[in-house]
């Protein structure tokens, strides 16, 4: 199947090919920030966000402002792009993300990805608020592979070639090269990170204990509403990737209190001042 046909939604209506809806966003952004390119594009996750508004900010572009963009309707997600520099290194930020939980469909779900490839990004930094598996809350996870079978892939659909093939290899999803420079990074800044896998749930309810411990035996150390999916289509579109989990609270049944949103945003601001030195200093190391 090529990309240029129409695809058919969850509803079983034509709607705009993903390749024209792209080209749209692309067209409508790139008028706003002319010929900044950047190299480095960072999601930051819930709680996080607050970390674009100390760069260099050289444009942002609300979600709103870009025809067909899928919007952000999270609390905590501030929903724009921030393009500017992190010292000398460019950049583009996503202050809030798109979830699949919102309704979206996986494909209008990583279009923000596709499109800051579309840009320039060559390297996907993805963050977010996660539950512990392995870890408690206030700690920090590298990523270091991911578990997003129990989500529909990304890639569903007519492939989008231009991006990449039609079946992808996922065996190095996260950056061996970018992995060990944020390792030394994060020692150099007096950071302890640990590492571990990733899984991805459609959410947006919390797991339930059992489903913990799945994912436990599976080998999941940090569980999550996002992200995976993000770097499935990156890695498609041959973006090199890292990620780091900012852990939020225990998951569900490894702790004795029911979860909330409020909760997890609470514990995402304790621990943002470590990791916006984590990650300032991370793209500094992995941006020249
Ligand atoms: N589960 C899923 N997603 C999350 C959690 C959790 O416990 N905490 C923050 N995001």
């Amino acid at each position: 199947m090529r990309s240029n046909l129409p695809y058919r939604g969850y509803n079983g209506r034509s709607i705009m090919t993903a390749t024209a809806k792209l080209d749209a966003c692309y067209e409508s952004v790139k008028g706003k920030i002319g010929e900044f390119a950047p190299k480095i594009a960072l999601v930051l996750g819930s709680g996080l966000g607050a970390f674009a508004d100390e760069i260099d900010i050289v444009a942002t572009v609300d979600y709103g402002e870009i025809e067909g963009f899928p919007k952000s309707t999270v609390e905590g997600h501030k929903g724009r792009f921030v393009f500017g520099r992190v010292g000398d290194v460019p950049v583009v930020i996503m202050q809030g993300r798109v979830h699949f939980y919102e309704g979206y469909s996986m494909q209008d779900t990583v279009l923000p990805i596709r499109l800051m490839k579309k840009l320039g990004a060559q390297i996907l930094f993805l963050t977010n608020a996660a539950g512990g598996i392995s870890y408690g809350a206030g700690e920090f996870m590298l990523i270091t592979d991911q578990i997003s079978t129990f989500v529909p892939s990304s890639l569903i659909g007519a492939n989008m070639d231009e991006f990449g093939v039609r079946f992808p290899d996922m065996s190095e999803i996260y950056d061996r090269d970018l992995r060990e420079a944020i390792l030394k990074t994060a020692s150099e800044v007096g950071v302890e990170l640990k590492q571990g896998v990733y899984v991805q749930t459609s959410g947006p309810n919390f797991e339930s204990p059992a489903e913990v411990k799945m994912f436990k035996i599976l080998g999941a150390d940090a569980v999550g509403m996002s992200t995976a999916c993000e770097a499935l289509a990156a890695n498609h579109a041959g973006m090199r990737i890292c990620g780091i989990s900012c852990i939020a609270n225990l998951a569900c049944g490894l702790s004795d209190n029911p979860l909330t949103h409020q909760e997890v945003m609470e514990a995402a601001d304790a621990s943002a001042p470590m990791f916006k030195k984590l990650i300032r200093a991370s793209i500094g190391a992995i941006g020249r």
